[in-house]
């Protein structure tokens, strides 16, 4: 369990606050694809703003391949800091505060000023020093607060700059969103319900093939779909001893690894109905972005297995916990995220605080 020290214990009147949000939102062609995490940001922004402090919000948006070399120098118009300009994130934030906006610099930092007192940074991963958890880029970011506040649940798994570095530097707290998380995810790990179904699928391999293990020791059953299950058959057949393999069901994928197949899918329906607790991150196939989808509606199904998982994880009676952006997204797609006892920003982050990881920014806010 983590103690955090929360926002609300602190006197921010008149204080310059480091801001770190999940900003890390789909876009389709420049346009915001799901708004769920710029939505979850607003209490502790909106809060901060009521208390008349001042506010230099940071997040990072994808993952760039090319990088500012120094940490003050204006972005080029190579594609990547076109593409994961955070430039319509700090449009939508301008126009829900009805604040206007305007592009500038913050002790060298560009970005845009949002009203009088918001001032949002360019895509903090443009900068190498971010991943690297480089000291000195921690030690310019935490120069632009007085204070540091993570509300970044999603990203809190990463050792990176903006979530532990800039911590040796200022104190430092969590955000209401953050909290929200980590109190909710922490009360299912403490008393989960029996049957517990885990689904995983999704992109990211490096980040959910090393939780594999440790969701099979919690879960009862851990579903596996998407390029996770083709990569996991590996490590099962690596890593033989000390694994609960009878928990792990892969599935198998169409010939050309776009979808799992309808057999795969009919069993696991068949598990997930027998289910008082279901935790679900990551597609079983390749799905779409809305807009794209939309125009592409004659492409081939690759979303069938997705979709089918989605309605029977949402039309069970178990506890259903879903996160991570992609995923939360297709289920705003289809109009059923309601659905869901409880929907967390978190993707990765989720399944490492369920499988019971440390995760290291969370560690370095525990008082
Ligand atoms: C997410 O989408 O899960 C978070 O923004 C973290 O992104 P990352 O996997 O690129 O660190």
């Amino acid at each position: 369990m983590y103690n955090l020290s929360v926002l609300s214990q602190h006197d921010i009147e008149g204080v310059v606050c480091l801001l770190r949000s999940d900003l890390d939102v789909p876009l389709v062609d420049g346009a915001i694809d799901d708004e769920t995490r710029l939505i979850a940001s607003l209490p502790t922004i909106e809060y901060l703003l009521l208390n008349r402090a001042s506010i230099v919000i940071c997040g990072h948006l994808g993952r760039p391949a090319s990088f500012i070399q120094n940490p003050l120098e204006l972005p080029s118009s190579q594609e990547d800091f076109v593409e994961l300009s955070l430039l319509p994130v700090a449009q939508w934030f301008a126009q829900k505060l009805r604040f206007r906006i305007k592009k500038g610099r913050k002790n060298g930092f560009f970005g845009w000023e949002i009203g009088g007192d918001m001032f949002l940074l360019e895509n903090i991963r443009f900068y190498k020093g971010e991943t690297e958890n480089d000291a000195n880029f921690a030690q310019l970011l935490a120069s632009l607060a007085h204070i540091y506040i993570n509300d970044a649940f999603a990203v809190s798994h990463r050792s990176h700059a903006s979530i532990v570095g800039v911590t040796h530097y200022i104190p430092h707290v969590a955000g209401f969103r953050l909290a929200t998380e980590v109190r909710f995810l922490e009360g299912v790990l403490s008393d989960p319900k029996r049957p517990l179904v885990v689904v995983m699928g999704g992109k990211k391999i490096e980040t959910k093939l090393p939780l594999l293990r440790a969701m099979a020791r919690m879960a009862d059953y851990v579903l596996v779909g998407g390029k996770v299950s083709q990569e996991a058959e590996r490590i099962l057949v690596e890593d033989a001893n000390g694994i609960h393999k009878d928990h792990i069901f892969l599935a198998d994928q169409n010939k050309d690894k776009t979808d799992i197949t309808k057999e795969s899918v009919r069993r696991f329906i068949a598990i997930i109905k027998t289910a008082r607790m279901i935790i679900w991150n990551g597609s079983m196939g390749i799905i779409q972005p809305s807009a794209t989808s939309r125009q592409q509606s004659e492409r081939e199904d690759t979303e069938r297995g997705t979709r089918e998982i989605a309605n029977a994880i949402a039309k069970s009676r178990a506890f259903t916990l879903v996160g991570g952006g992609d995923t939360v997204e297709y289920l705003n797609r289809l109009k059923i995220a309601d659905r869901f006892s409880f929907v967390s920003t978190g993707g990765g982050a989720m399944l490492a605080l369920l499988s019971g990881e440390k995760l290291p920014g969370l560690e370095v806010l525990a008082t």
